[in-house]
């Protein structure tokens, strides 16, 4: 049988020409789109390039500020931060301290580039002996990890990244509660205007392996299944930023982003907020040892792969990528 539509519609005569293609373009990417991860440690003059992340520094703090003011120059509005500290407590005490390195790293960007937004990953995992997201009781190695009294850590750790400059706040320990105690512990001590980047539905995952090199967070025992939610779910996905828009998020996270396409896209229709999606460092290493390899053309495999996202409904990405993809946007 002869389709009715043939030959009065042929989609590819608005294919035929790169400018009628240009016009017709539903997704651009574009380096507003961006944030760029920076890993900090202490210390003076040292990059440490990260093993299974080529081309990912671990930056000491003279080398962060000349890494943002690399990143502003490219156009990309904001970078996010993680602190590699020198030591390690049940307190977490790093992750809150005046002197933590994330505070002393946002500190000297924001004088050195107070344009450049800088966002704080705000968790415990980087600064715990054990690794982990949350407060665990001392001695108990059974992997427990205590909602209520995390919140009141990551309540402290907000508020001094706030003190130290921070202009956005990114919760991604997926504790029950953690937007509305951050939002609470923020306006108490007078930030009411700084908001919340929740990572709102974060899934346990593979793809953070190369992370944990960078960052030094791989949990010491067990896994962190009992706060990051399974794979396999979407309507939890849902819950999730249903509480999170309720408690006060000014802006939703989706994490990891490749395999999770669909649940940017749900958490987009689902809400009135600006989504996020973290294409995370597996993601990154993934392309990148493709790419050294010479089995895949970096640049084009990038820009489709960030495009892709924002098809999906992204509108703002986290990529180690951002760099790259800014001076390939730019040509
Ligand atoms: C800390 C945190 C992680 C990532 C961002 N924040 C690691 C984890 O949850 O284990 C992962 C980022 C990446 O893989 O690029 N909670
Ligand atoms: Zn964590």
């Amino acid at each position: 049988m002869l389709s009715p539509m043939f030959p009065l519609h042929r989609p590819r005569r608005l294919r035929s020409h790169p400018q009628l293609r240009r016009m017709v373009c539903e997704t651009v990417l574009t380096t507003n789109d961006l944030i760029y991860p920076l890993f900090a440690v202490p210390g003076e003059a040292i990059a440490n390039e990260v093993k299974s992340m080529p081309g990912v520094y671990q930056l000491s703090v003279d080398k962060i500020v000349d890494e943002a003011k690399a990143v502003y120059d490219l156009g990309i509005p904001a970078i996010i931060l993680f602190g590699i500290p020198d030591d390690k407590d049940l307190d977490a005490t790093g992750a809150w301290h005046d002197c933590g390195i994330v505070q002393k790293a946002a500190a000297a960007v924001k004088q050195a580039v107070p344009d450049l937004i800088v966002i704080a990953d705000t968790c415990l995992c980087e600064y715990t002996s054990h690794g982990h997201c949350g407060y665990l009781e001392t001695g108990d190695l059974s992997g427990r990890v205590l909602n209520d009294p995390t919140l009141e850590l990551l309540k402290k750790t907000a508020v001094s990244q706030a003190e130290a400059g921070v202009d956005i706040i990114a919760p991604s320990g997926m504790m029950d509660g953690f937007v509305q105690a951050i939002r609470l512990g923020l306006d108490e001590a007078g930030f009411q205007d700084i908001p919340i980047l929740s990572y709102a539905a974060k899934y346990a995952s593979a793809y953070y392996g190369p992370f944990r090199d960078a960052a030094d967070s791989a949990p010491q025992f067990g896994d962190r299944r009992t706060y990051q939610m399974d794979p396999g779910n979407t309507r939890e996905a849902l819950k999730e930023i249903q509480l999170d828009v309720a408690e006060g998020a000014d802006m939703l996270m989706v994490k990891p982003a490749l395999a999770y396409m669909d649940i940017i896209w749900r958490v987009k229709q689902a809400s009135n907020l600006p989504v996020a999606a973290y294409n995370v460092s597996g993601e990154y290493s993934m392309i990148k040892a493709a790419a050294l390899n010479g089995w895949v053309d970096e640049e084009r495999v990038v820009l489709e792969t960030l495009t892709g996202f924002k098809r999906a409904g992204a509108d703002l990405i986290l990529t180690y990528h951002a760099k790259d993809a800014a001076r390939w946007l730019a040509q």
